[in-house]
C-alpha cells in the first residue's frame, strides 16, 4: 500500500480529467478499526492485532490501528499487546530474525515521533515505546498507546508507523458506529466466536475488506480497494480486471423486417 492522501488523490483524479479523461484506481490509505469481542481467541486476537498494526514497520495502508476491546477482556489485552511489543526485535532489515527494520525517511520517522507525541499531549497512556533508539537508521520503537480516546489525532489521523491505538468498548452497535466514523473506510476487522457478531460487523462497517479472526489475508483473487475517502475502483480480482475493460455494444439490423 501507498501513503498517498486522499488529498494526493484529488489531484491525480484532476490530472487525469484535464488529460483525457484517463481512468483512475486510487487506494489512498487508512485507519482501519480491528474489533476484539471478549469471545474472542485471546492469544490468536493479541497476535494478529499486533501484526495487523506493525507490519512493514506500520508503513501499511491496511495497518490496523485502531484496536477496539471489549471491556471485560481490556486491561488483559493491553498488558499483553505490550509484553508482545516489548518482545518485537528490530535491526537490519535484511536478517531474516529481524521483525521490524527503519522507517522509510527521516521525514516519516520525524511526522510518527511528532504524532506519538500528540498522543500523549492529547492524554492517551503511553504503554510502551515512544522514541527512536539511539541506534543508526529511521527506527521508531514499538509503541502502544492505551486509554485512546476517538477525537484524539492518533485515532483519527493515518501514522504509517509501528504505532498501536487500543481503546475500549461496550456494546456491538457502539463499536459498529465507533469504528465506521472515520474519513476513511479500506479495511476493519472482527475477532470473535460468534457467527452473529462477525457478520454483523462486517456487513454494517464500511470498508472494502473485512477481515474475520485474521489480518492482511490478501489473495489475488479478493478484489482490493476502499469506501470513502480510501479511495476509487478496486485492484485484484475479477472486478480489477473490468477497471481496466471497456465494454463494446455491437447491434446489427436483420434483413428482411423492418422493426
Ligand atoms: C458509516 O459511515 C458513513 C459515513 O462515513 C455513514 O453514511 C453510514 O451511515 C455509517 N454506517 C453506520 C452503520 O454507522
Amino acid at each position: 500500500g501507498s501513503p498517498l492522501s486522499p488529498q494526493v488523490g484529488k489531484l491525480i483524479q484532476e490530472a487525469a480529467g484535464k488529460s483525457n479523461l484517463k481512468r483512475v484506481t486510487l487506494e489512498l490509505g487508512g485507519k482501519s478499526p480491528n474489533i476484539i469481542f471478549a469471545d474472542a481467541d485471546f492469544e490468536l486476537a493479541v497476535e494478529q492485532a499486533h501484526q495487523g498494526v506493525f507490519f512493514n514497520n506500520g508503513q501499511c495502508c491496511t495497518a490496523g490501528s485502531r484496536i477496539f476491546v471489549e471491556e471485560p477482556i481490556y486491561d488483559e489485552f493491553v498488558r499483553r499487546s505490550v509484553e508482545r511489543a516489548r518482545r518485537r526485535t528490530l535491526g537490519n532489515p535484511f536478517d531474516p530474525t529481524t521483525e521490524q527494520g527503519p522507517q522509510v525517511s527521516v521525514d516519516q520517522q520525524r511526522r510518527v515521533l511528532e504524532m506519538i507525541q500528540s498522543g500523549i499531549t492529547e492524554g492517551a497512556k503511553l504503554e510502551c515505546g515512544g522514541k527512536a533508539p539511539p541506534s543508526k537508521g529511521f527506527f521508531v520503537e514499538p509503541t502502544v498507546f492505551s486509554d485512546v480516546q476517538d477525537h484524539m489525532r492518533i485515532a483519527k489521523e493515518e501514522i504509517f508507523g509501528p504505532v498501536q491505538q487500543i481503546m475500549k468498548f461496550k456494546t456491538i452497535e457502539e463499536v459498529i458506529e465507533r469504528a465506521n466514523d472515520t474519513e476513511y473506510g479500506l479495511a476493519a476487522a472482527v475477532f470473535t466466536r460468534d457467527l452473529n457478531k462477525a457478520m454483523t460487523v462486517s456487513a454494517a462497517v464500511q470498508a472494502g475488506t473485512v477481515w474475520i479472526n485474521c489480518y492482511n489475508a490478501l489473495t489475488c483473487q479478493c478484489p482490493f480497494g476502499g469506501f470513502k475517502m480510501s479511495g476509487n475502483g478496486r485492484e485484484l480480482g475479477e472486478i480489477g480486471l473490468k477497471e481496466y475493460t471497456e465494454v463494446k455494444t455491437i447491434t446489427m439490423k436483420m434483413s428482411g423486417k423492418n422493426s
